[in-house]
Formats: structure tokens, C-alpha cells, sequence
């Protein structure tokens, strides 16, 4: 069964929203560690509570390289073979991304390549749009900028502050990453340039 190894930085409901259907049966796949860089991530302590393998490697200080390093001794000792960054608030190093090649999954809340970075949805109301979303990608060396999976769009409304419009883009991004894993577990992809095609 594949070995998933989930990162995260944050409050962790991605994260929550996986290991969900992982239990229900609707991904094939086991939880083999959770990674959190951050000490403090309220999903560390919720990935504990689910009796998840959950672990903190803090980031803190650490040159990139070498925390990169740590980070793949820590899933190559659990034999992770597919990573999702959930919520991940790190770049990481050209070297760990070569190391799993169309093998790193991220979120973000945008509908890419519309707003990558920080503060993607304070970004699309700033901008004006009037449709913003979430993207699942594969992860490549440049940030957020892989070949998409799959997309959900969200409409802006006229009152929509940064937390009403994040809150209505989280439930889309519950939905569609549980999803997306489920097509790169299937391997009924192919991947053509920028475009990931089902077979
Ligand atoms: C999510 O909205 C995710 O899309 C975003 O951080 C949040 C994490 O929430 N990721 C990024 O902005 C990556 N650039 P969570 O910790 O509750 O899953």
C-alpha cells in the first residue's frame, strides 16, 4: 500500500480532511508520518489525537539544505513514497524535490497560477476578482507552479472579508485533495507537458 507523509505548519484540517477518508477506506493508502515544522501547530496535536505516527522537525533557523536533509532522512525512515504538503509553509530545496519526482502534492487556496505565495485569498480580494478557488499541483522547483491535478472554483460575494471567503475555499479544499490523491493513487493520469490528462 502506498506510504503517505503529510506536512504541515498549521492548524492541520487538510490534513484532518485525508486522514479522514484514509479511515473510511476512500484512499488506499496508509498515513506512514505526519510532519509538522512548527512546535506550536494546532495539527500536530490533532494528528497525535487520531493515534497518527505525528512528529515535529522544527524548521526554525535551519538552513533550508539542511533541514531538507532531515526531512527526507525522516520519510525515507518511514518509506514514504507519495508527499503531501498540507497547509507546508516552506519552500523546499530544488535537492528534496528531485528526490520525489511527481511524487510531492500541495494545496493552495487559488486558483493557480492567479495568486501563488502567502495570503492567497487576501491577495484575490485585493485584486477584485470575482472567482478565486483552490488547486491541487504537483510540486515542482518553481512555488506553486506544477502541473495542476485539479481545481474547484469559489465565487467572491460582495461582503466576503479574508476569513468568510478562506472558510468557503477550505471546504472546497477538503473536498478536492482527498480527490486528487485518490487519481494519483490510481495512476489513471498521464502528465503531457503542463497538463495532467486522465487516461
Ligand atoms: C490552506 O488554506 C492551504 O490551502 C494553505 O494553508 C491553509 C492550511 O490550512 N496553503 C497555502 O497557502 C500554501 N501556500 P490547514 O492547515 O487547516 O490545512
Amino acid at each position: 500500500m502506498t506510504r503517505l507523509g503529510i506536512l504541515i505548519s498549521g492548524r492541520g484540517s487538510n490534513l484532518g480532511a485525508i486522514a479522514d477518508q484514509v479511515a473510511a477506506g476512500h484512499i488506499t493508502a496508509e498515513i506512514a508520518v505526519v510532519i509538522a515544522n512548527r512546535p506550536e501547530a494546532p495539527g500536530l496535536e490533532a494528528a497525535l489525537r487520531r493515534g497518527l505516527n505525528a512528529v515535529c522537525l522544527p524548521s526554525k533557523g535551519l538552513d533550508r539544505e539542511v533541514y531538507d536533509r532531515m526531512l527526507l532522512a525522516e520519510l525515507e525512515k518511514h518509506a514514504v513514497d507519495l508527499v503531501c504538503l498540507a497547509g507546508y509553509m516552506r519552500l523546499l530545496s530544488a535537492g528534496f524535490i528531485r528526490k520525489f519526482p511527481n511524487r510531492i502534492l500541495n494545496i493552495h487556496p487559488s486558483l493557480l497560477p492567479a495568486f501563488p505565495g502567502l495570503d492567497a485569498q487576501h491577495q484575490a480580494l485585493d485584486h477584485g476578482v470575482k472567482l478565486t478557488g483552490c488547486t491541487v499541483h504537483f510540486v515542482d522547483e518553481q512555488l506553486d507552479a506544477g502541473p495542476i491535478i485539479l481545481q474547484a472554483a469559489v465565487p467572491v460575494q460582495d461582503d466576503d472579508t479574508v476569513e468568510t471567503l478562506s472558510t468557503r475555499i477550505l471546504h472546497e479544499e477538503h473536498r478536492i485533495y482527498p480527490e486528487a490523491i485518490r487519481l494519483v493513487l490510481s495512476g489513471g493520469y498521464r502528465i503531457e507537458g503542463r497538463r495532467v490528462i486522465g487516461k
